[in-house]
């Protein structure tokens, strides 16, 4: 496993549309190790491909008291509730905002052996899986912002992308 290079905004990879994984081969699998190895290494709770440089529909996401979950495909298929959380993400490095996400959310996808599944998730899981999703459609969270101006500078410590902001994580 290796940890990849993070990239950080303006990069064009954070932009662009990811292509579905028709096929999962080795480099998928290897892809996969080292998302993992990346976001904890960085650390943070949920990495996705395109912040490594690959614009492959794949995501990784790890917040405390969950399994690990690393997904194939996803896609949110229902979400209800709308609540404020604080965001930051590791291709945003050195702040964090407030932003509105949901309370809850279904993901369909395929995990790494290719085998279908849905998680329904609520609370730092919903968020982290909202904002993985995102970054591959080239969403970052500062879109959902009216004003860069709502971005808070945070100290080096505490800049845990991914939604790690919130409590302390
Ligand atoms: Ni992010």
């Amino acid at each position: 496993m290796t940890v990849r290079r993070i990239r950080v905004i303006p990069d064009p990879a954070l932009r662009q549309k990811a292509k579905r994984v028709t096929r999962i081969n080795d480099s998928t699998q290897r892809l996969i190790d080292d998302l993992v190895e990346t976001m904890r290494a960085a650390p943070g709770v949920g990495l996705a491909a395109p912040q490594v440089g690959v614009s492959l529909r794949v995501i990784v996401v790890e917040v405390p008291e969950e399994p690990l979950y690393t997904l194939v495909n996803p896609e949110v298929v229902k979400k209800s509730g709308e609540r404020r959380v604080e965001e930051g993400c590791l291709s945003v490095p050195g702040y964090k905002a407030t932003i509105t996400r949901s309370v809850s959310v279904t993901v369909k996808a395929q995990d790494r052996t290719g085998k279908p599944c849905r998680i329904k998730a609520t609370g730092l899981l919903a968020q982290a899986l909202e904002h993985e999703i995102d970054h591959l459609n080239g969403i970052l969270y500062i879109d959902y912002l009216s004003s860069m101006d709502e971005l808070v500078p945070v100290g080096a410590s505490e800049t845990e992308g991914e939604g790690a902001l919130t409590s302390g994580i």
